[in-house]
């Protein structure tokens, strides 16, 4: 199929890419290249992917709708998969501008385009920061009315956005929620690649509250996998969560086994809890394996100890800074 892939540079676009070529499809990856962080780890990704011959790539903004209709007008994708976004929970509150520009009014150009260009397929990346304040393990059909960071109220506005282009012209669309992805070359704005970062070089690991705070992190192979098992079949408009889905685990625990799998001490420094951030997150994933057959396959350390092996083999050689 030909698959326009939104956000090919950024951690999670570039494995879809790279699993989607593996798989035989023809991707077009569009990504604005922004430095919210250091480019750096963006072209490491670009030049992995430009390594497949069925991949091509054209530099461009989603709220760009003049270079999008170029891009829909020239390669005529069966899908769209808006994996394009600002998505830092944290960093939402200090710009929140820019999180409404692309989330909502980038997604709203790619929703106008696929209706015009008969797109199959609408793919919308979304997060379970929507589940502040619900009980665990969260559900696809709680009531998500709550956001809590300027970045959640985006993704809520992208989904229920996508839900009227489903509405009013039958676009089929799948909205997948994805609970703190990590892995090798992951965003350098979150937990797992900077306390990796700072063990490893010995500076002090800083965490936001008491460190009791957990997540259920997903790798992000899961991810993109799932990502692409969401191409096929889903007709209509469905949100179905992609987590681990197990208990959650305390970014204290994790950074007890980084220490265990790198063999140095972290030392911690520890700040304010940040008033964006949930407690927990836990995903019940009955749907997705209901509907996409999907079911997570990583383990937390598996997943880990795959990300130390690249971090110490490549990762910190491409001298990216946090
Ligand atoms: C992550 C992603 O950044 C979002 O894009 C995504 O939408 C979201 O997961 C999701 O599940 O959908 P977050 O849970 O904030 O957001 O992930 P991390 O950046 O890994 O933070 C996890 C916890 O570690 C937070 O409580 C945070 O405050 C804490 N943290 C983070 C620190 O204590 N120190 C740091 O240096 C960074």
């Amino acid at each position: 199929m030909r698959v326009l892939l939104t956000g090919a540079c950024g951690f999670i676009g570039w494995k879809t890419g790279e699993f989607l070529l593996e798989g035989g499809h023809e991707v077009l990856g569009i990504d604005n290249i922004n430095d919210y962080y250091d480019t750096k780890l963006k072209e490491y990704r670009l030049f992995k992917l430009k390594a497949y011959k069925m991949f091509r790539f054209i530099k461009g903004d989603i709220e760009d709708v003049v270079f999008l209709k170029k891009v829909f007008d020239e390669f005529r994708p069966d899908i769209v998969i808006n994996l394009a976004a600002r998505a830092g929970v944290r960093a939402s509150i200090e710009n929140p501008y820019v999180y409404y520009t692309t989330n909502v009014l980038g997604n709203l150009n790619l929703l106008e385009l696929s209706v015009k260009y008969k797109v199959k397929r609408f793919i919308l990346a979304s997060t379970s920061s929507l589940y502040a304040g619900q009980k665990m393990p969260f559900t696809e059909d709680l009531p998500v009315n709550s956001p809590i960071s300027p970045y959640a109220a985006s993704k809520k506005s992208a989904e229920v956005t996508a839900y009227t282009y489903h509405y009013l012209y039958n676009l089929n669309v799948v909205v997948l929620r994805f609970f703190t992805v990590y892995g090798p070359a992951s965003r350098p704005d979150m937990s797992l690649l900077r306390f990796l970062k700072w063990i490893y070089e010995a500076r002090p690991v800083i965490i936001y509250g008491n460190g009791e705070q957990s997540r259920d992190f997903t790798y992000v192979d899961d991810i993109a996998r799932g990502i692409i098992l969401a191409m096929e079949n889903i007709e209509g408009f469905e949100i179905i969560n992609l987590g681990r889905g197990k208990e959650p685990i305390s970014i204290k625990e994790v950074i007890k086994k980084y220490e265990h799998l790198l063999n140095k001490k972290a030392k911690i420094v520890f700040k304010e809890k940040n008033k964006a951030d949930m407690e927990s997150t836990q995903a019940d994933i009955t749907k997705a394996k209901k509907l996409l057959g999907w079911t997570p396959l990583i383990s937390i350390d598996e997943g880990l100890k795959r990300t130390v092996e690249w971090y110490l083999k490549e990762g910190r050689h491409i001298g990216f800074k946090l």
